[in-house]
């Protein structure tokens, strides 16, 4: 089902219009975010469910209106991605402990859990016409230097958000049309399974 939203997926069964445009551009508008706006994305992060209510995630920030700050973690960017997220309102990095707690030996679910508490940033963020796109391309070694990270957490994933730009005025042709492409998805037929591993339900 298409709607006006131009990002809205086209979802096989009706789902929330936050799930529908959620979406990952690669063309951000310049301005920073409200700062009430980040609070309130790190707020739907903290009340995220996670294992034995350890809520094993930090997060690092860097608003764009500090210029230093976004430079240093602008910094930690694959080349790739600094092309793009470097007209991101702020840059994150999401980070687990990687000890449980409650045994004191490694966290089976840290990272599924900070993965969680992303997913709700990121609703919570689309609620504000933001818009969140996360990077697996970043240099993790330099961002524990660079924020002196424990030895007992570990950086997960860099974290774009800001207000989404106009694809047709971007000046990379490139990211405007990763921008424009169709949203697509596999049919759940090829992951939804019942009676035996890949017999569609
Ligand atoms: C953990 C994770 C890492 C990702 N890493 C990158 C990345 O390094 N660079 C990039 O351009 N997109 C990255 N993405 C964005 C995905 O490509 C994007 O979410 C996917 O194509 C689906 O598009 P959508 O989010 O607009 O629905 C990443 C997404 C996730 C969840």
């Amino acid at each position: 089902m298409a709607t006006e939203h131009p990002k809205h997926a086209e979802t096989e069964f009706p789902v929330h219009r936050l799930i529908a445009t959620r979406w990952s551009p690669y063309v951000f508008d310049p301005q920073p975010i409200e700062t009430a706006q980040l609070r309130a994305c790190l707020e739907a992060a903290r009340w995220s469910p996670s294992s034995y209510n350890e809520q094993p995630w930090s997060f690092l920030v860097a608003s764009r209106t500090d210029p230093a700050c976004f430079e240093t973690m602008l910094g930690c960017l694959v080349e790739f991605n600094q092309n793009w997220a470097r007209n991101a309102g702020a840059l994150l990095v999401a980070v687990a402990a990687t000890t449980a707690e409650a045994t004191g030996k490694p966290h089976p679910s840290a990272y599924y859990e900070v993965g969680l508490a992303v997913a709700h940033l990121a609703f919570q963020a689309t609620e504000f016409g933001l818009a969140v796109h996360q990077m697996g391309g970043f240099d993790r070694q330099r961002t524990r230097a660079a924020y002196e990270i424990p030895e007992a957490f570990d950086p997960i994933t860099a974290i774009a958000i800001g207000h989404p730009g106009d694809p047709a005025s971007a000046v990379d042709a490139a990211f405007a049309a990763r921008d424009q492409a169709t949203r697509e998805r596999k049919p759940q037929d090829e992951f939804v399974f019942s009676g035996r591993w890949g017999k569609p339900w």
